[in-house]
C-alpha cells in the first residue's frame, strides 16, 4: 500500500499487457547520422547556461508541498478544469512554445511531437503509440495558466522548471544519477527528515504509479487524458506520464518501489523514449497539413468526440 492518497486511478484502459521483445528496442539511426552519445549532453552543449539554470530551478522548487499545490491547481474535479479545447486548438496554443530544458532541441514542440509520431509510425509500432508520439509533450500547455513564480512562464526563456526536464520522485532521497546532481543539496526536502531518507514517504513495492514525480508536462498530460476518459492502453499512459523519468527508465533507480506490472511498463517507456529522443535530429520539415487527417483519426479513435477538458 502507498502512503500517499489522492492520485487519480491509473487505469481506465484496456489492452496491452505484453512488453515488446528486447530486439524490438533497436537503436534508432538519426536522419543526419548523429550518434546516440551526442544527445543529452548536460556538460557543454551550446545551450548549457539555459539548461543548467533550468535544473537549478527544478531542484530548488520541486518539493512534496509544491507537488500538492500543483495537484490542486490542475485538478480535473468536476467544473475545475481551466479550458475546453480540441487537440487541434491546443496545438495552436502551443505553437510558439520552445523547451528551455532540452539541450537537443530548439524548435516548436509541435514539430518535435509530429516527428516523434512519424518515427513510431515508420517503425511499424501500434497506432496508439503513434498517438502518444503526437500528444506526449502537450502538457506544456500549462504555460497558459502558469507564471514565473510557479516555474511555468509562457515565454521560451522564462522559468519552466514545472513544465519540462527530467523528473525524479519527490518525497524521498534524490538519486545522484540525476542530471546536475550538484543541485540536489539545494532541494528543501533534502533537509526534511520525512523526505530525505532512501524510502521517504513510500513503501517498498508500492508501485511506480503511486510515487509523486516532480511536476511537469508529463504528470499533467497523464491526468488530462485520464480525466477525459481516453481509451488509450495502460502502456500508452505510462509513456506519457514517465517519459521524462530518466532516473527510472535510464538509470535503473527506484526499482525497490516497483510493483506488479511495472516491469512491462518500463519496457514500453524505454521503447518510446528512443523515438522521443532520436527523432529530434530530423532535417526535413514536417508537413502538418498533410499529416493531420491521419492523426485526427487516431485522436477520434482514442479520445471522446468534441472538445476536451484541459
Ligand atoms: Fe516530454
Ligand atoms: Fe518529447
Amino acid at each position: 500500500m502507498t502512503k500517499n492518497a489522492g492520485h487519480p486511478a491509473a487505469e481506465p484502459c484496456t489492452g496491452v499487457t505484453v512488453a515488446p521483445a528486447a530486439d524490438e528496442i533497436t537503436s534508432i539511426k538519426t536522419a543526419t547520422g548523429k550518434n546516440a552519445s551526442e544527445f543529452r549532453n548536460y556538460t557543454d552543449s551550446a545551450l548549457q547556461m539555459r539548461v543548467a539554470a533550468h535544473y537549478r530551478g527544478m531542484r530548488l522548487n520541486q518539493t512534496v508541498d509544491f507537488h500538492k499545490r500543483m495537484e490542486e491547481k490542475y485538478s480535473f474535479a468536476p467544473e475545475k478544469h481551466r479550458a475546453v479545447m480540441s487537440i487541434q486548438e491546443a496545438f495552436q496554443a502551443l505553437e510558439k512554445y520552445v523547451d528551455s530544458s532540452d539541450p537537443d532541441i530548439d524548435q516548436p514542440n509541435l514539430t518535435h511531437m509530429l516527428q516523434t509520431a512519424e518515427g513510431i509510425r515508420k517503425a511499424g509500432h501500434p497506432d496508439w503509440m503513434q498517438l502518444v508520439g503526437l500528444l506526449h509533450d502537450m502538457g506544456k500547455i500549462q504555460f497558459l495558466w502558469g507564471d514565473a513564480a510557479n516555474g511555468q512562464k509562457g515565454t521560451a526563456h522564462g522559468p519552466q522548471w514545472a513544465l519540462g526536464g527530467d523528473t525524479w520522485v519527490v518525497g524521498c532521497a534524490i538519486p545522484s544519477s540525476v542530471v546536475f546532481p550538484e543541485f540536489n543539496a539545494l532541494n528543501p526536502d533534502m533537509q526534511d527528515a520525512r523526505y530525505k531518507s532512501a524510502d521517504g514517504i513510500y513503501e517498498a513495492g508500492c508501485g511506480i504509479e503511486n510515487l509523486r514525480w516532480a511536476w511537469g508536462h508529463d504528470e499533467y498530460m497523464y491526468r488530462m487524458l485520464v480525466a477525459n476518459k481516453t481509451t488509450l492502453p495502460k502502456a500508452a499512459l505510462a509513456m506519457v506520464r514517465f517519459h521524462s523519468a530518466y532516473p527510472w527508465h535510464e538509470k535503473g533507480e527506484y526499482a525497490r518501489f516497483m510493483g506488479p506490472g511495472d516491469e512491462v511498463l518500463l519496457h514500453w517507456v524505454r521503447l518510446f523514449n528512443r523515438f522521443d529522443l532520436y527523432t529530434k535530429d530530423e532535417e526535413s520539415a514536417v508537413d502538418v497539413e498533410a499529416l493531420w487527417p491521419y492523426y485526427q483519426k487516431l485522436i477520434d479513435k482514442y479520445l471522446p468526440p468534441g472538445r476536451l477538458r484541459w
